[in-house]
């Protein structure tokens, strides 16, 4: 589809968001993008309880639908939407259902197409939001093909070449632990709330990155690989070796780990890059929010003079949201309602 409005809705975590975007062959515009999260009640517990996030997002999905439509004055859904774009994997499946069966509904109700996006895809989609351009000919002004994309969250860690819109190849990918989750693990540590990426990166920015030499597993290894569980257990080890953490070791660690985590991370996309002549990289997923990987990009692409350039969505677009999944709507295929199911372990 090139022209028209996307309801998007995600529910594949602990988010609730339904999100209106609107093409008109040159741009995505996020016309709504509302969001409504049970975090809080993850925080005690250290991590997500599936059971209790699903409970929530039956709770909110109603009221954040009518706000993502009252925002942007549809008065008639039916008539005024061209299609309903629901992520259907991966994720926990009582969360999915949730956005899955009310996506099915209301494309029955008001008939119009329903569109199956796979969550991941929705990551690196969100960088084609305000970007789109000259679709109609699938080349876009200034994101050009063959591009890297690095999708980065709490539960992925992946590498992807995509030749164009609809041609995206998995290359490589975590073995283990996400980059997302491996900083949560060490949040726990550390005693800092769930989810502790972004608190880490505050507490980062007056540590000493030098002071704990962590590992960066498969740094050099030759394919497109990652591992982050070894560097949560190096660590745990270190923590376990100090009597006491006071606020400057723990800012200390926050900045050792931080950047372990970024060395391989940018590494092993640059060797992606050079290796493919990736004329763009894209980041997506809610580790891309933070400042000193989009920086670190920035400095190696320029230090290695590097004839590729780096998109990055917008903070609120890099976390989980429906504004992303409305945009992969827009170069996804179109299906019905009673060929739509929830597919918890989907894969690139
Ligand atoms: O994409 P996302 O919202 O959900 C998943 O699909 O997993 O990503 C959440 C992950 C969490 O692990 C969180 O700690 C991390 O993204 N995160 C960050 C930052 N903001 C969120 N990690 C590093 N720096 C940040 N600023
Ligand atoms: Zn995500």
């Amino acid at each position: 589809m090139i022209y028209g409005k996307i309801l998007g809705i995600e529910t594949s975590c602990d988010e609730t968001g339904a999100s209106i975007v609107e093409s008109n062959g040159q741009t995505l515009r996020v016309v709504s993008n509302a969001l409504s999260t049970s975090i809080k009640l993850h925080v005690k517990t250290g991590g997500i309880i599936p059971e209790s996030a699903a409970r929530e997002q039956l709770k909110y999905i109603i009221p954040v639908l009518k706000e993502a439509l009252q925002t942007t004055k549809i008065t008639n859904p039916a008539k005024q939407i061209d299609a309903i774009a629901v992520t259907v994997g991966p994720g926990l499946i009582g969360s999915l259902l949730v956005g899955v069966e009310t996506a099915k509904t209301l494309s029955y109700i008001w008939k119009i197409p329903i569109i199956p996006v796979n969550h991941l895809y929705g990551h690196i989609f969100a960088n084609f939001i305000g970007e789109m351009s000259n679709v109609k000919s699938q080349i876009s002004k200034d994101i050009r093909f063959p591009a890297i994309a690095l999708v980065v969250s709490g539960g992925h860690t992946d590498l992807v070449l995509m030749k164009n819109f609809n041609d995206l190849e998995w290359i490589g990918g975590t073995r283990d632990d996400a980059a997302g989750e491996c900083l949560d693990k060490v949040g726990r540590l550390l005693g800092l709330p769930y989810p502790a990426g972004a608190e880490i990166e505050k507490l980062a920015e007056k540590g000493n990155p030098k002071r704990f030499i962590f590992p960066s597993p498969l740094i050099d290894s030759k394919d497109f690989d990652f591992s982050f569980s070894g560097l949560k257990t190096a660590v745990l080890r270190e923590v376990e070796a100090i009597e006491q953490l006071n606020n400057q070791t723990i800012q200390d660690i926050s900045a050792s780990v931080q950047n372990a985590v970024i060395k391989v991370l940018v590494k092993k996309t640059l060797k992606a890059a050079k290796e493919f002549n990736a004329r763009s990289i894209l980041l997506g997923g809610g580790v891309a929010a933070n400042n000193s990987l989009r920086e670190n990009f920035k400095f190696q692409i320029s230090n290695f003079k590097l004839d590729t350039k780096l998109f990055v969505p917008d903070k609120k677009l890099c976390t989980d949201n429906a504004a992303m999944i409305a945009a992969a709507g827009f170069f996804a295929k179109e299906s019905s309602w009673k060929a739509i199911d929830a597919s918890p372990s989907l894969h690139f």
